[in-house]
């Protein structure tokens, strides 16, 4: 059947704005130690500890020769860096992933504190060794360059003491980072992120923004770890930033904090959007504070943070920022409170005197509102009447759906009203990770740019994973400790990214009718990673519950499924067909005939 597509050149649509598109980096599946944030030791500080994941101790990643205690006593580093390493022997640190990635010719820069007399040999594998000597019973910051005589992934950084010692902040970066900032981003993954050219940052999370207690560190209330994500623990030389328990169930250290974020977002040429929590916790902790005075620092936290983006470095913030190396305002705009938050008379309560004083003091600031955690039920509307009747500038929605949901949404900005607040689509994907869910993507991006007078930026979630730490699937880019790649999801958003519009150009679609399937032959496959797998009860099944195929091997056969790149043996073994090699991606595929245009079968296995 003929579609006609009319386009009306000389008609008007909505301008589309060049920060449209941008990304959304949370600290989720280790995004940033052992991620973006370039440094290569595991628990540099020695701070890891129960309450950030069972099982972790002040020597995870570590391991000894000889003796090595960690302390948390009046000697410590400083009273944010409470605990150290008093060291007689030596230590190795086992680095993310399968190890420390280190490149033949590249350079390293290596650092400690340390306290107390002895020579230090620093040995990092494929590297000539170096050696310290250290002196004096005060804490002094010790410095080297190694150098990768060999390439490996599965490096290690070895400490070796001549004598009694206190280490702490034991820390290696690559000299290549990008754009060649000291204490700065993994380069591969930060140019992944360049690449999609993104009109906006928005960071540090997500439900990261609501971790845990709702109080700051300090001695008053314990130096709580799991506390909310401050700001201010995050700026500041890094031995002095205190590590906290992570939302998603692990330690972050801080090193790449609001500085770094805001030196990235300006290294992209792309607008920083903080994300900053409203004293309310959403992400099913469903908790709001009753403490005024607490509310009262939280506001002031956010009126320093502008201080610190935008203030002369005469101000008490800005002096922070200039000291940190940026005497430049930031030029910050934009700023968020609160994340999918679900108690809605609570959150709004807060959201009004955050967004009050915001604009009292900086009335050019757009503050974002927020929606709830999705679009369904009572949260979501009640929070939209608040935000329309409350003139709020901009909410922030998030779903994650089905294929389906994009392609049967595509209108639904069509009737927003253009007369109430804009809308930033803050997260978004598909479920799953095919090629039909990017293009379900695609074409529901085409609904947000048709309606861009009122959808004003969008990015889709999250960013990055780290293939070893997995709390959410499907993400943008991928790593490993020394390679990164980008999904099905993350090219379609590079071709949007890259190619933004600058008005939508009217256009309407007559005619169609029933389209006739054509049979199509293809092939449907199964993929394992690094992890050796015997899949059972393979089973094909068209939308209409329609089996297509389906496969228990009991045969004993193959039954016509083949490897493809097989890196590994794929044999029928224990009655499944099974794959045995752990080293890189292996995928096996049966050819088949689909004789209707829906794609969306469902392949089921089962996972030995
Ligand atoms: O993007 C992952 C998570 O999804 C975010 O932290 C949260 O905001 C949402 O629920």
């Amino acid at each position: 059947p003929d579609y006609t597509i009319k386009v009306s050149p000389d008609a008007t649509g909505a301008k589309i704005s060049k920060s449209m598109y941008g990304v959304f980096f949370e600290d989720i599946n280790y995004a940033a130690d052992g991620g973006l944030y370039a440094e290569l030791v595991r628990n540099r500080s020695f701070e890891f500890n129960a309450t950030d994941a069972s099982g972790f101790t002040g020597l995870t990643a570590w391991t000894v020769d000889g003796s090595a205690t960690v302390v948390n006593d009046d000697q410590r580093l400083n009273e944010r860096n409470r605990n150290y390493l008093a060291l007689n022997g030596s230590v190795t640190n086992a680095g993310y992933n399968s190890g420390i990635a280190v490149q033949k010719s590249d350079l390293y820069d290596f650092s400690v504190w340390a306290r107390g007399s002895a020579t230090l040999k620093i040995t990092l594998t494929g590297a000539a060794p170096l050696t310290i000597t250290t002196s004096g019973d005060a804490w002094r910051k010790y410095t080297g360059t190694l150098r990768g005589t060999a390439t490996t992934d599965r490096g290690r950084l070895s400490v070796a003491s001549s004598a009694p010692v206190k280490i702490d902040e034991v820390s290696l970066f690559p000299r290549d980072t990008y754009k060649g900032r000291r204490n700065g981003l993994r380069a591969d993954l930060a140019e992944k992120i360049a690449a999609l050219h993104p009109g906006f940052v928005r960071f540090p999370g997500g439900c990261l923004v609501n971790t845990g207690s709702m109080y700051p560190y300090d001695a008053a209330n314990n130096y709580p770890r799991a506390r909310s994500y401050q700001w201010k623990d995050t700026v500041g030389p890094v031995e002095t930033r205190a590590t906290n328990k992570n939302f998603w169930g692990y330690n972050a250290s801080y090193g790449l904090g609001y500085y770094e974020y805001f030196q990235f977002a300006e290294d992209l040429g792309a607008m920083p959007l903080p994300v900053l929590p409203a004293l309310v916790t959403g992400c099913g902790q469903n908790r709001a504070t009753v403490d005024e005075a607490l509310l009262r620092k939280y506001i002031q936290d956010t009126l320093d943070l502008i201080e610190f983006a935008n203030g002369p470095v005469t101000s008490t913030w800005g002096k922070v920022r200039a000291e940190m190396g940026h005497p430049k305002p930031f030029g910050l705009t934009t700023v968020a409170i609160g994340n999918e938050e679900n108690l809605p008379e609570e959150y709004f309560a807060n959201f009004v005197k955050f967004e009050d004083a915001i604009k009292a003091k900086y009335p050019s600031i757009t503050v974002v509102s927020n929606s709830g955690p999705d679009d369904q039920g009572g949260t979501f509307e009640n929070l939209w009447a608040k935000n329309k009747a409350n003139g709020s500038d901009m909410v922030d929605e998030h779903y994650y759906n089905s294929p389906a949901w994009f392609l049967q949404n595509n209108d639904r900005y069509d009737s927003y009203d253009r007369n109430g607040p804009k809308v930033f689509l803050g997260e978004y994907a598909s479920l799953d990770a095919k090629f039909a869910n990017s293009l379900a993507e695609a074409a529901y991006m085409t609904g947000l740019e048709r309606n861009a007078d009122v959808v004003k930026m969008a990015s889709y979630a999250p960013l990055l994973a780290n293939i070893d730490n997995v709390q959410w699937k499907p993400d943008m880019i991928w790593f490993d400790n020394d390679e990164s790649w980008g999904s099905t999801s993350y090219q379609m958003q590079k071709l949007f990214m890259n190619n933004v519009g600058d008005q939508v150009v009217p256009s309407t679609v007559s005619g169609g009718g029933v389209i006739t399937p054509k049979p199509v032959t293809g092939a449907i496959g199964l993929s394992t990673w690094r992890t050796a797998a015997t899949y059972d009860d393979v089973k094909v099944t068209r939308p209409d519950g329609t089996v297509l195929f389906s496969d228990d091997f009991s045969d004993g056969n193959a039954d016509g499924w083949t490897p493809v790149a097989n890196r590994g043996t794929w044999t029928v073994a224990n009655g499944g067909y099974a794959q045995t090699t752990t080293d890189t991606e292996d995928t096996m595929v049966k050819a088949a005939t689909i004789t209707d245009t829906d794609y969306d079968y469902t392949l089921t296995a089962t996972k030995q």
